[in-house]
């Protein structure tokens, strides 16, 4: 398997990293934006990223240019509050003006096989994103790419994979492949609190966790709490 370029951003506590990486994203955004007309960013599921969103919620940024893709949903119904695209609403995109039509919520309410069908032929119209936000769990999975299942990593990879056994409920979810999630100008990966140092300690000892399979051609920016990295040696988020 590649490796992916690994820089490594460590901040005091998840306030400040979650400061820092909103001020990232609304920087990303403003020079997308000036470039290329539109700022496409992939969002992480989880508790993790909520700080985040909340924040971006009282930005003032060019709305009407960002498109929203999702890393991965849980096959639950529509409006579930435990669907990822539910968090990322209530705490963001129901407060800002994007488009509707610019918001791509994973269709996981028709099932790992048919959504992460639906999903692709979605992203089949859609380039590089220009940042993709990841989480990663306790056991180094990151969006719903888990320990012993496939990765999708291989550029021949569909870009959007049905998951039926997840060990994380529900056990039923849909992902994009690590190579989709891999094909965008930046991805953050967010990893907090005490629960992720094992994890964090096998990726740096170079175990070969699920996160390890997304690599991006600009590397992939790690930015972490002490809590999460007590021993990790890098440059002050
Ligand atoms: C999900 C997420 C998952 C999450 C990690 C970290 O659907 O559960 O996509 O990959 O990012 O499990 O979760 P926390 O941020 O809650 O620790």
């Amino acid at each position: 398997m590649r490796d992916p370029q690994i820089r490594w951003h460590i901040f005091t506590d998840s306030v400040k990293l979650a400061e820092a990486v909103t001020k990232s994203i609304v920087e990303q955004s403003e020079h997308a934006i000036r470039e290329r007309d539109a700022f496409l960013m992939v969002l992480a599921g989880g508790s993790t990223p909520a700080a985040i969103y909340r924040l971006l919620s009282r930005n003032d940024c060019n709305w009407e240019k960002w498109h929203i893709y999702f890393g991965d949903e849980r096959c639950l119904p529509l409006g579930t509050v435990d669907r990822n695209d539910s968090m990322a609403r209530d705490l963001w995109l129901d407060h800002v003006e994007i488009p509707t039509e610019q918001i791509h919520p994973i269709p996981a309410e028709l099932g790992p096989q048919a959504g992460s069908e639906a999903y692709a032929e979605i992203l089949a119209g859609v380039g590089d994103f220009d940042l993709t936000l990841l989480g990663m769990g306790e056991d180094g999975h990151t969006a719903s790419l888990f320990p012993g299942n496939p990765t999708g990593a291989g550029p021949q990879s569909p870009d959007a994979l049905g998951v039926r056994d997840a060990p994380k409920p529900p056990p039923q979810r849909i992902s994009l492949s690590a190579n989709r999630l891999a094909r965008s100008r930046n991805v953050k990966v967010l990893i907090t609190g005490a629960g992720k140092r094992e994890a964090v300690m096998r990726l740096r000892a170079g175990d070969d966790i699920p996160i390890r399979a997304v690599c991006p051609p600009g590397g992939l920016d790690l930015l972490l709490d002490q809590a999460a990295a007590p021993s990790v040696p890098g440059e002050t988020g």
